[in-house]
């Protein structure tokens, strides 16, 4: 997804926004491009491609420039093309802005401002804000801005250098994430806190439909009437971590490594063993709100859908509370239906995906308490909601998220075990679960150390271009994640359904070419597994199971078989999902493809 970075201060510009540019890499883009003003002109460079090679642009030409704003686009509207790259200008380049999300009505101004003989030069809805902006410019930035925003429908973070201002950066946001770095008489801005915690951990995010003029001398924020609003600086307690592959040939590679130390670190502190209790009182939530918790709603996107959807299993399982997962993009235009003591948990890694913002920016217009469950601190979701619990994955830099996806089923089990013990659970069943639980990051590492079997797996299994992924409860939407992981990856089509389904119509798929990826850490539904595997098998479907060791009748219906260390039903949904993480890796690994930045997908998905 598209990065916004910009600095204004003593320093050289041009190598601070690159370098801000890189920490934003993770998103996903497909060009990028910076600009600034020097003698009285709108300088710049852009480029499909990466920032390596706008970096080595510079290197041949380079812009001195006192502020700069920079850009990484994954691409919306128009061709992946150096015209369609940011920045974007007006005719005759007096300004040049950089912007992330949509303009929803962006053809209706287009059209108006070509009928006043303006020439647009890219496909993107970005330029329109440029030309807009040239057009009603009369030697004000605040004012030309509280004339031309609320004419932008959709949503937008929007930075901007103009030639009458060469110091000086503008910025404005609506429904898209932009935050302000305080430096000493430096300033920094960012789509990601990220960017700049190298320079400084005091940072002011700025709200929906405010606008920002920042001189070297200071910094002036308006709201909508253009009063001036004083924003309280805030301090971001994280530490930009080393953000590094190690030895590791993919970030993708480590931070499926990385996942035993990972759900460690959700455990410190964690468990009053004795009592079977579990300890969450540093996440800052008041118990009242669980003990009034009668129904539960999981709101989520992608790979978080799926930690969300084993999650609901857990609620209903563990805490025996009704809990109903709903898709964000889906459930915002619902109209939702929100009932009393209805506990609403928000899932997003990035916390700045823009359908699960929306979702709970509706719900909590109809008046409901959201926990957010998310990877970032500072993100714009962990700021929207009432509380929020930080899955402490570390950053997870690969687009395709694993590490997360772990740690978010592991909280969410921690949770359901903590409403399990208030209402119905056991002290014993509650010793029993945490004994189960603590063991998690020991199986994962045994999965690990068996990556090589996994790879040999893939390499049989890599000339096939369409696969089946099954499962019944936990192991369901398990199947989704590992389904997604392998579309993600290596670009095969893959397709998960309910075990239970695949006699309802899916099964005419099913031949010599299409091999069902088959999911057994289900103890309580595994004889129905095996009947669906005779179904398959009896149809010349290729069979590829992942079973608990111990499942000996599995290997005499299968093709081949990747044992399991063995767990409670409840949880296995974590080494199961680790063995097929590295399915995928292989898969994509022997394909060729680009693990860590797949083509098309963005890390952070922050349009609609
Ligand atoms: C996961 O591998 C994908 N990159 C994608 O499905 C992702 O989970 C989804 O876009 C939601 O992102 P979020 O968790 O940051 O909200």
């Amino acid at each position: 997804m598209c990065g916004i970075f910009g600095y204004v201060g003593n320093k050289k510009a041009i190598p601070i926004v690159l370098e801000g540019l890189k920490t934003l890499e993770y998103r996903g883009y497909d060009s990028a491009g910076v600009a600034g003003i020097s003698q009285g002109k709108t300088l710049f460079y852009k480029d499909k491609g990466k920032i390596g090679h706008l970096a080595k642009l510079l290197e041949k030409k380079r812009l001195e420039v006192e502020a700069a704003i920079a850009h990484t686009r994954w691409a919306t509207h128009g061709k992946v093309n150096s015209l369609n790259a940011h920045p974007h200008f007006d005719a005759h380049e007096t300004l040049a802005i950089v912007h992330n999300g949509i303009i929803e009505n962006f053809q209706k101004l287009k059209s108006d401002l070509v009928a006043q003989g303006i020439a647009f030069v890219s496909e993107t809805d970005s330029e329109v804000i440029a030309q807009l902006f040239a057009f009603h410019f009369q030697g004000n930035l605040k004012q030309t801005l509280l004339k031309i925003l609320p004419l932008l429908e959709g949503s937008f973070a929007i930075a901007g250098v103009h030639r009458n201002f060469p110091k000086d950066i503008f910025v404005a946001c609506k429904n898209s994430p932009l935050a302000i770095g305080v430096g000493e008489s430096e300033y920094f801005v960012s789509s990601d806190v990220n960017g700049f915690l190298k320079y400084t951990n005091k940072v002011i995010f700025l709200e929906n439909h405010e606008i920002g003029l920042i001189q070297p001398s200071g910094l002036k924020i308006y709201n909508e009437k253009g009063e001036i609003v004083a924003k309280q600086t805030e301090s971001i307690t994280s530490k930009i971590e080393e953000i590094s592959k190690l030895h590791y040939p993919h970030f993708t590679l480590k931070e499926i490594y990385d996942q035993p130390e990972s759900i460690n670190r959700l455990f410190k502190n964690r468990f009053e063993e004795e009592f079977g209790a579990i300890c969450l009182k540093d996440m800052g939530i008041d118990e009242e709100t669980f003990m009034e918790t009668s129904r539960i709603l999981i709101l989520a996107c992608g790979t978080s859908w799926h930690a969300g959807s084993v999650g609901a299993y857990l609620f209903e399982s563990l805490s025996r509370i009704p809990t109903q997962v709903e898709i964000s993009s889906e459930f915002r235009y619902k109209n939702p239906i929100v009932m009393k003591d209805t506990l609403v948990i928000a899932i997003s890694q990035s916390g700045e995906t823009a359908d699960t913002l929306a979702a709970v920016h509706e719900l909590k217009a109809k008046g409901a308490k959201v926990i957010a469950v998310c990877n970032r601190e500072g993100s714009e979701l962990s700021r929207l909601s009432d509380h929020t619990l930080f899955i402490q994955a570390g950053p997870e830099i690969g687009v395709c998220s694993t590490k997360a996806f772990t740690n978010q089923v592991v909280l969410l089990s921690l949770l359901a075990l903590h409403l399990g013990r208030m209402h119905h659970l056991s002290k014993e069943e509650g010793i029993h679960f945490i004994r189960e639980i603590k063991k998690l990051p020991g199986l994962v590492s045994e999965v690990l150390s068996c990556a090589d079997e996994i790879h040999v797996l893939a390499k049989k299994y890599n000339h096939f271009t369409h696969f089946f992924f099954i499962g019944r409860s936990y192991m369901y939407p398990t199947s989704l994640e590992a389904a997604l992981k392998l579309k993600e990856m290596s670009y095969i089509h893959a397709q998960a359904y309910p075990a239970g389904e695949l006699k309802h119509g899916p099964i005419a798929l099913i031949d010599s070419n299409c091999p069902t990826v088959a999911l057994f850490g289900n103890k309580h539904t595994f004889s129905k597994l095996l009947s669906n595997m005779m179904e398959i098998k009896a149809r010349e479907g290729p069979i590829l199971a992942f079973a608990p060791r111990g499942f000996d009748e599995v290997s005499s219906i299968v093709d081949d078989v990747f044992w399991l260390p063995d767990t409670c039903d409840e949880f296995a949904s974590i080494p199961t999902s680790v063995a097929l993480q590295l399915f995928s890796y292989y898969m994509a690994l022997e394909r060729g493809c680009d693990i860590d930045q797949p083509r098309n997908l963005a890390k952070s998905v922050t349009v609609e």
